[in-house]
């Protein structure tokens, strides 16, 4: 056991624009509808033990009633609330005026917590789909993006925040207009943006201007998510982990190229939230960003390597007349 153990102190923190820390590396909790609520609580319960204080969970996962049990369990084995990051999301059925504040309630009592470190808005979209749907499901009531119904959101989001049940607020698959006009009109800023983020899918412009406005970017498949569901594989999908310039630099440090990806996400300034319920996988996820960094070399081929790659294309929240998924990113 000890040898599992990363002293989280030596993992790289984020400083949110509260001035809060966030660990730079997380542990997602979204199973890919492989793995059931009971496994990926005790998951969570073996990444706390070994080092993890970041989870990233979500209200549609369908699990934060399992983790919450295991979240009182690791505070009572010693863990302080303060020495975890907690992130939660609303789902896209839950926006608007009251609805919000009723699914945060609802998260904040399935995870057993009196607050929340980061709450997210999951999709800018209010657009439903039901769990598993197929690639080609359309819903005849999904809407294009609206500011005025996102801010319906936002405002709620903003109440949540200064009532103190989450300490910070931000979104999820955003593009950059979308963010302008939530700038125009917000109150308060979002801390953070979960997107879409590995070698293979970079978002070089979305990034610099989360940074440059302060947004931490939070990257999420960060190893190109190789078992995700078959609704979000394509023919024209790449790997990550078996793009040649990764699998080189992986072999030059002896590594898995999924700790490639890691590695880079990390010092590249993104927050990567790895899942796997691997014991030696994500204790390797962990370790690999407090060891053996990336030289500036190696840094600079993977930039190399991005080919726009999006895996979580959204197909399922298109309205009716639109394009094709694209149009969900503001590219069409
Ligand atoms: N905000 C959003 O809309 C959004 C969307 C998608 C995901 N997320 C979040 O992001 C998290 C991560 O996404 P993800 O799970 O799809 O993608 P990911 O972390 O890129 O990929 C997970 C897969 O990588 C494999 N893996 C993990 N560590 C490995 C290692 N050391 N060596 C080899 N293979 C390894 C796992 O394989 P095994 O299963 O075989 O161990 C697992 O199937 C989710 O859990 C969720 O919390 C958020």
């Amino acid at each position: 056991m000890n040898n599992e153990f990363i002293n989280p102190g030596m993992v790289p923190q984020r400083i949110l624009r509260s001035g809060d820390k966030m660990p730079g590396i997380g542990m997602g909790t979204f199973g890919s509808d492989r793995f059931s609520a009971e496994e990926i609580a005790a998951t969570v319960k073996g990444a706390a033990e070994t080092g993890y204080r970041l989870f990233d969970c979500a209200s549609v996962y369908g699990n934060e009633n399992m983790i919450g049990e295991v979240f009182g369990e690791i505070i009572q084995s010693g863990i302080k609330r303060e020495e975890l990051f907690i992130t939660s999301k609303v789902w896209n059925d839950m926006h608007g005026k009251g609805d919000v504040l009723l699914s945060c309630a609802k998260t904040l009592k399935d995870l057993r917590l009196d607050y929340m470190d980061l709450y997210f808005v999951h999709w800018p979209f209010r657009n439903f789909h039901p769990k598993g749907a197929a690639p080609d499901y359309h819903n005849s009531d999904a809407r294009p993006f609206s500011i005025e119904k996102y801010m319906e959101t936002w405002y709620q989001m903003e109440r949540l925040q200064k009532a103190g049940y989450v300490k910070n607020i931000g979104v999820s698959n955003m593009t950059i207009p979308k963010l302008k006009e939530l700038m125009k009109y917000c109150t308060i800023m979002p801390a953070a943006h979960e997107m879409e983020l590995h070698p293979c899918f970079q978002q070089q412009e979305l990034f610099a201007f989360c940074v440059d406005k302060g947004i931490l970017p939070i990257g999420y498949c960060p190893i190109g998510s190789p078992n995700r569901p078959e609704r979000d594989k394509t023919a024209e999908d790449y790997s990550d982990t078996e793009e040649p310039v990764i699998v080189e630099i992986a072999k030059a440090h002896n590594v898995h190229p999924a700790l490639i990806c890691l590695k880079w996400a990390v010092q590249r300034g993104q927050t990567p939230i790895p899942f796997s319920v691997d014991r030696k996988k994500y204790v390797s996820n962990l370790r690999c960003v407090v060891e053996d960094p990336l030289a500036e070399e190696e840094m600079k081929k993977i930039e190399g390597v991005d080919k726009n790659c999006r895996l979580i294309k959204g197909q399922v929240f298109l309205w009716d007349g639109a394009k094709d998924w694209t149009e969900l990113w503001d590219e069409a």
